[in-house]
């Protein structure tokens, strides 16, 4: 008989037998090869050698395969068993899939898992392997094509004798505690030259992508998420013949460009989210023409998007938000007509409607926050009928809430915020039945809302904040109202008692009530809400003691009330405190020992405006985490408490106006961030001296020490070494916004680090000093100060004023430049909005108050 006949006569009867078999429904031993006993015998005692726990997999559909695993009875082919696959000639195991099999415990060297030379596949994703390393032993496993060991609770290092298996086409380790480092990416590349797939999702890597992953010319999908990549991304990657899946997300060190694309592109989804890639997006994308999702969230691209964008009709998701993109947005996007996810919040486009949003109705969710948006919401809109999530916040949106809106149960979101939106705010949208976020916040809405008119009963934020807005509801309505997570009613004008329809609403976390009316005390039932977080109640009329809130709370925020009475020790129980704002109160008494306690955790402290007495406490705790403090307009005395040296990043310290009695604190000069250091109003004293080291004060860009007793000069050295102003005033002109009038100081042009300076918009006047910098200035700097004469500018000075006797350079240490008496405040301005050189004589003060408290504002966010 020739072989193949009788080959086909082995197989039919095989078939014959598996129809038999499965008629009968009994195994039968002749059928196909029993699995081999030492393979049976290996996945037993794999099995044995872990526990099954429940939650070990989270997947909804995990169960444990292992469970129905026997080795007597019908089942007892191992073959047979769930997850067990076999070669169906020699019968020796070649694939295994434990995915999401409720298994816990660890994996080690001598597990029998590796006596299964035989398998191909190997599959133990969704699984709890107790942080176990991938033993080495990985190595026997030689014949593996597929490897699947993603979310199961691994850890440590990739083993090396990984690139031993010559023959892998797919690997996911991703969503373990893994490294790899050594071997390194580019060793795995060069051994794994078959590679279809590979996933390594939050695998620390930290090092360049290789140059030569752009030779796997079969690599169809790549996951180098939050791998900690560095250095550039190879351009040659994005032109894989086969790729059709790249992730590169959430790697904030990996620079990169898009390529000019060329066509015939398989890629369907690009993800570089959170990445560093910047430039702009190639005219050629156009020719990924099967690309389906594209998300360049957060990184730095910038330029025009371009219209041939609009060609890609397969797009469903695309998310360019966070970039620096310019122009305006293409108007060929209405040919997207298959996008369910649209975000393009916070660029730089110009200013545009938003009527082109209407074509693609298949959106579920547009994200078009910061983009510069005007006119009306669109009715069009309405047409839209998936549309699930619309943030439009932060725009120059005007016009009503459109009524459709009401009408449309599908909505999640509606995020309006921060636009120009008036008139009634439609009832119907309380009733939206899916409805979970909804801000309103920073409108011209209007009217009267009732609380307990609200039914959406999804509701977790709800956002009202900052419109002509009255919000009213009664105690009655409690029980009927979502639990909230988020609530802003800052400005509502509630007022009278602290709002009863609160009662109950023990999902609380974010709360503002800020800017209203309300007075009395502070309830105990709101404070025993369990879950705050973040509770502000400034800017009210609240009476009576300090409550204090859960000890969850991060941030507690009750300054500008009517609060007295002393700081209960309770307060030191916050421990998880980042903000504590208490200023403009009537709170009094020594501060309590033990609120150091929270120093190591809080960033604020703002005491300012109190009638605190006594010494400030000693108890700045030496794992300080304080960045701000402001302790100014108390009645505090004593000296400035040495242990605050342990406050090694703090930025920011005020304590003007108190009656502190020390002397100059040349110990804060060491901190590395101090960059607003105010002691004006005190009783410190003695001489300055000069620096002890070259660094002190080296980030300062506000400095006031008037209205002390300090005697002498200050010494040159500190301004030379304040280095920080210098940098900035290079970085950018020095201006100064709010207007200053009067003379330009003549010693001002001695500060040799005036490297620029702006003081055009001004009411100056008199002769412009000369000297130093002074004569580097061009006219510009002096622009529109009617009153100012002298070089640069053309117009002379009257008589006798153009002979202000010009400063020498550097007389030497004898020429201080500010003596006290001087009101002396420099200031420096990060963000740019303020920065510059004041001095007491023409400063105001209440401008200067503003420019701390923005300062301080500015610096918060
Ligand atoms: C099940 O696993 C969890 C961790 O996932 C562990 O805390 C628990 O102790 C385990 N239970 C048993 C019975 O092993
Ligand atoms: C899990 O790991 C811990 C720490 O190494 C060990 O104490 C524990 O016995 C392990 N549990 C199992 C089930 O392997
Ligand atoms: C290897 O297995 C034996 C018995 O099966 C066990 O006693 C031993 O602890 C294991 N070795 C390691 C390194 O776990
Ligand atoms: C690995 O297994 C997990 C869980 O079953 C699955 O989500 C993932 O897609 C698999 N990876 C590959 C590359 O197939
Ligand atoms: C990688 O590809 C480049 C360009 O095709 C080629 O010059 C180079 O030799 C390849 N490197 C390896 C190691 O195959
Ligand atoms: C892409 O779109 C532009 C218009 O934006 C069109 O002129 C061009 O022909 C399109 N290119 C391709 C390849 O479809
Ligand atoms: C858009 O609005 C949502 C909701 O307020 C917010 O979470 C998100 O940060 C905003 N994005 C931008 C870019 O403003
Ligand atoms: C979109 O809505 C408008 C009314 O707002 C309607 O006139 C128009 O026919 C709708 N278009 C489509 C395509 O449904
Ligand atoms: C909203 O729904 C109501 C009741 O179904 C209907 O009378 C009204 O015309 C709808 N309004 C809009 C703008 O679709
Ligand atoms: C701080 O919390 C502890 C534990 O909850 C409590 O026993 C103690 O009374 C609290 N201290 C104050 C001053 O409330
Ligand atoms: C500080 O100033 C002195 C001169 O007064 C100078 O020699 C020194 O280099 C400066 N140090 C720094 C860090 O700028």
């Amino acid at each position: 008989m020739p072989s193949s006949v009788r080959f086909l006569t082995v197989r039919m009867f095989s078939l014959l037998l598996l129809f038999i078999h499965l008629r009968a429904c009994h195994s039968s031993p002749f059928m196909h090869p029993l699995c081999h006993e030492e393979e049976s015998h290996a996945l037993m005692q794999f099995k044995q050698s872990l526990a099954i726990n429940e939650s070990a997999s989270s997947d909804p559909s995990a169960y444990p395969k292992v469970a129905s695993w026997k080795v007597d009875g019908e089942s007892r082919d191992c073959c047979s068993w769930d997850g067990v696959e076999c070669d169906r000639d020699s019968g020796h195991v070649i694939g295994l899939d434990l995915s999401s099999s409720c298994l816990f415990g660890s994996i080690d060297s001598n597990s029998s898992l590796f006596h299964l030379v035989h398998l191909r596949r190997l599959n133990l994703a969704g699984n709890n392997f107790n942080n176990s390393e991938i033993p080495s032993e990985i190595r026997n496993l030689r014949r593996l094509l597929d490897l699947n060991l993603s979310r199961s609770s691994f850890s440590g290092q990739i083993p090396a004798e990984i690139v031993e298996l010559s023959k892998l086409v797919s690997i996911d380790l991703g969503f373990n505690s893994l490294k790899l480092q050594k071997p390194g990416l580019q060793h795995l590349v060069e051994a794994l030259t078959n590679l279809e797939v590979l996933r390594l999702t939050g695998v620390d890597i930290s090092a360049k992508v290789p140059q030569i992953m752009a030779n796997l010319s079969s690599l169809s999908s790549l996951s180098l998420r939050d791998c900690g990549l560095q250095g550039e991304f190879p351009m040659g990657i994005f032109q894989l013949p086969n790729l059709r899946s790249l992730s590169i997300r959430f790697n904030p060190y990996l620079m990169g460009y898009l390529p000019e694309f060329q066509s015939g592109s398989q890629l369907e989804t690009l993800l570089l989210e959170g990445t560093n890639f910047s430039g702009q997006l190639p005219e050629s994308i156009t020719n990924l023409k099967s690309l389906k999702e594209f998300n360049a969230k957060k990184c730095y691209f910038s330029g025009v998007i371009p219209s041939s964008l609009g060609n890609l009709t397969k797009l469903n998701y695309l998310d360019l938000s966070y970039n620096s993109f310019s122009g305006k947005i293409p108007s060929t996007f209405v040919n997207l007509l298959q996008l369910t996810y649209l975000s393009l919040s916070s660029n730089n486009f110009s200013s545009g409607t938003l009527h082109w949003l209407c074509y693609l109705t298949n959106l579920n969710t547009i994200g078009l926050n910061q983009t510069n948006s005007y006119g009306e919401i669109p009715s069009c809109l309405g047409n839209l009928t998936q549309l699930a999530v619309l943030k439009l916040n932060q725009n120059k949106l005007a016009g009503q809430i459109p009524s459709w809106i009401g009408n449309h149960t599908l909505f999640t979101s509606l995020v309006l915020g921060f636009n120009r939106l008036h008139g009634l705010i439609p009832e119907s949208i309380f009733r939206l039945p899916n409805l979970e976020v909804l801000d309103l916040r920073d409108n011209l809405f209007r009217g009267t809302v009732n609380a307990g008119l609200l039914r959406s009963r999804s509701l977790v934020s709800f956002q009202l904040n900052d419109n002509n807005l009255s919000v009213i509801g009664n105690s009655n309505d409690s029980v009927a109202l979502p639990k909230f997570r988020i609530l802003g009613l800052a400005g509502c004008n509630l007022s009278g008692e602290f709002p009863s329809f609160l009662h109950g609403q023990n999902h609380l976390e974010y709360v503002d009530l800020g800017q209203n009316k309300i007075e009395g005390h502070i309830p105990k039932w709101f404070m025993n809400l369990g879950n705050l977080r973040s509770l502000r109640l400034s800017g009210n009329k609240l009476e009576g003691a300090l409550p204090i809130p859960p000890r969850s709370t991060i941030i507690y925020q009750v300054s500008d009330n009517r609060l007295t009475g002393e700081i209960p020790q309770a307060i030191c129980n916050l421990t998880s405190l980042v903000i504590l704002e208490l200023s403009n109160n009537n709170l009094n008494s020594k501060l309590p020992q033990c609120l150091g306690n929270i120093s190591s955790s809080a960033s604020v402290l703002d005491l300012r405006n109190n009638s605190f007495s006594g010494d400030i406490p000693d108890a700045f705790s030496s794992d300080c985490t304080l960045r701000a403090i402001d302790f100014s307009q108390n009645q505090f005395e004593g000296k400035i408490p040495r242990s605050l040296a342990n406050c090694n990043k703090l930025e920011i310290l005020n304590i003007e106006e108190n009656k502190i009695n020390d002397v100059f604190p040349s110990w804060l000069g060491i901190f590395p961030k101090l960059r607003v250091l105010i002691l004006r109003s005190n009783r410190l004293h003695g001489v300055i001296g000069k620096p002890r080291a070259n660094f002190e004060f080296q980030r300062l860009q506000i400095v006031d020490l008037s209205g002390n007793c300090f005697r002498g000069k200050l010494p040159l050295e500190y301004f030379r070494n304040w280095t920080a102003m210098k940098t900035i005033y290079k970085e950018r002109p020095l201006y100064m916004q709010n207007k200053l009038s009067g003379e330009i100081p003549v010693q001002l042009a001695q500060l040799n680090f005036l490297e620029v300076l702006n003081v055009s918009h001004n009411v100056l006047s008199g002769p412009i000093p000369r000297g130093n910098q002074f004569d580097t200035f061009d006219r510009t700097s002096f622009d529109a100060n009617p009153g100012l004469c002298g070089k640069p500018l053309s117009r002379k000075c009257g008589n006798g004023e153009d002979s202000l006797p010009a400063v020498k350079r550097d007389e030497g240490s004898a020429a201080y430049p500010l003596e006290f008496g001087w009101k002396v405040v420099v200031t420096g301005y990060a963000s740019g909005l303020v920065m510059g050189v004041i001095l007491g004589c023409v400063m105001d003060t209440r401008k200067y108050e503003w420019l701390v408290k923005n300062y301080f504002a500015r610096w918060q966010r």
